[in-house]
């Protein structure tokens, strides 16, 4: 069969090269792709925003299934698009992506269905937003209700922080349309894990745990960024937990989801935080998560096509996912100055002597080809991956890998799966 990956990134690289693994894949094509999925696949230039153009595309080349990485098309609708043209796609509808792209759409279904008791108020003017805020004082949660690139909460420790986030969404302009109204929620204190699962909107199969870093340095340091590292499982998350997320916040949602008329079908990503008083769902997001799909995929036994092909045609209920036992670790290489401002077109070195060490994938991200040369293209630029029977076992070999590796100002955090080592004690 001919598979079509919609998306560029380190997720679209791990989601190729599971794909690829897949005896029933012929072809593998990505639209944009990146250097990395070149070396395993055909990279074609059409815009992960083009609908039209991506299904001509798929027209015209008879693709068999379409998967879509980021949440952009999936929320402009790409998978309307497809199926009025009798085209195959893994992803959700854009009506099911409003669990992503509308904080206050998911908050509102949490609270009718009792998924969640979280107090929250959404507003679409300031002042009253700015009163709420004053009312309930600090620290609280002000987040803007569509997508804004990660950039949209704001978790303020002063009710000055949140009055500031309120003007930045709402009386600037920061984030367009997705912050004229804004959600404020209570603050909540505790560790930060995702649990994925496919679902075909009734069966929910889910994936293993994975905990990611969103801070550019470490000890959880400066600037936001799409994410420094992950790790998989984690140890916080015992099995009680697990089943808590699974059976109690997850397996709702989506059963809330089949009642509202908008089935759910494709990956459901649960950013979930673990308090004192148990886990609470953070944010839902409709795709798999980046990098957590670099951790995610490289334990999975199981065929990941036989998954999505079984979760688009409504019948998970045939799959049992079998996963790895194996610890997985990834390492963001990005370029110096990230999330601000930095350079591109640097040569990159050493990528054969890191993918040549024993249990590594080196996934691209923001890479290029000069020749036959690798060169730099964003500021995420590699997911340095690797697993091992222990957390201490593939956070060596992973940084060992990445050690192997140099561009001009290349900067990685040193701190990646130490807690998950911590914890595991070994
Ligand atoms: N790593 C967070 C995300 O994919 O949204």
């Amino acid at each position: 069969m001919k598979v079509l990956i919609v998306g560029s990134g380190g997720r679209e690289h791990a989601l190729s090269w599971k794909i690829v693994q897949s005896p029933a894949v012929q072809t593998l094509y990505a639209a944009p792709g990146n250097a990395g999925i070149s070396q395993i696949g055909q990279c074609v230039d059409v815009d992960v925003e083009d609908l039209e153009g991506l299904a001509d595309f798929a027209q015209q080349q008879q693709i068999d299934l379409t998967v879509v990485g980021p949440e952009a098309p999936l929320v402009a609708g790409i998978t309307d698009t497809f199926v009025q043209r009798g085209l195959r796609i893994y992803g959700a509808t854009p009506a099911a992506a409003r669990l992503e792209a509308s904080k206050s759409f998911t908050s509102e279904l949490l609270r009718k269905y009792g998924i969640s008791d979280l107090r929250f108020a959404i507003f679409d003017e300031p002042g009253p937003a700015k009163a709420w805020v004053r009312r309930e004082g600090a620290p609280i949660v002000v987040k803007a209700d569509g997508l804004a690139a990660g950039k949209g909460v704001k978790v303020a420790a002063t009710i000055e922080e949140a009055e500031a986030h309120i003007d930045r969404c709402m009386v600037e302009g920061a984030f367009g349309a997705s912050g004229k109204k804004v959600i404020i929620e209570e603050c909540l204190v505790g560790q930060e894990c995702s649990i994925k699962v496919f679902t075909d909107g009734e069966t929910v199969v889910p994936m293993v745990p994975s905990q990611d870093y969103k801070r550019i340095g470490d000890g959880d340091t400066g600037d936001n960024t799409g994410g420094m590292g992950c790790y998989s499982p984690v140890p916080a998350v015992d099995p009680e937990t697990f089943d808590y997320i699974l059976n109690r916040i997850i397996k709702p949602t989506v059963q809330a989801m089949a009642e509202e008329g908008t089935p759910y079908v494709g990956t459901l990503y649960a950013g979930c935080i673990l308090t004192d008083e148990g886990p609470q769902l953070l944010e839902y997001n409709c795709r798999f998560g980046d990098p957590e799909t670099q951790v995610v995929l490289p334990r999975l036994e199981t065929d990941l096509v036989e998954i999505l092909q079984a979760t688009v045609e409504g019948r998970l209920n045939e799959i049992e996912a079998q996963w790895r036992d194996e610890r997985c670790v990834c390492v963001v290489v990005a370029s110096g100055g990230y999330p601000g401002h930095y350079d591109k077109g640097k040569l990159i070195s050493g990528l054969a002597e890191a993918e040549a060490k024993d249990e590594v994938v080196v996934f691209h991200a923001g890479t290029a080809r000069r020749d036959d040369d690798f060169i730099t293209n964003g500021g995420r630029v590699l997911g340095v991956t690797a697993l091992g029977s222990s957390f201490r076992a593939a956070r060596d070999r992973a940084y060992n890998a990445v050690r192997l590796i140099d561009f001009e100002k290349m900067y990685y955090r040193t701190d990646i799966a130490l807690r998950a080592v911590e914890a595991e004690g070994t």
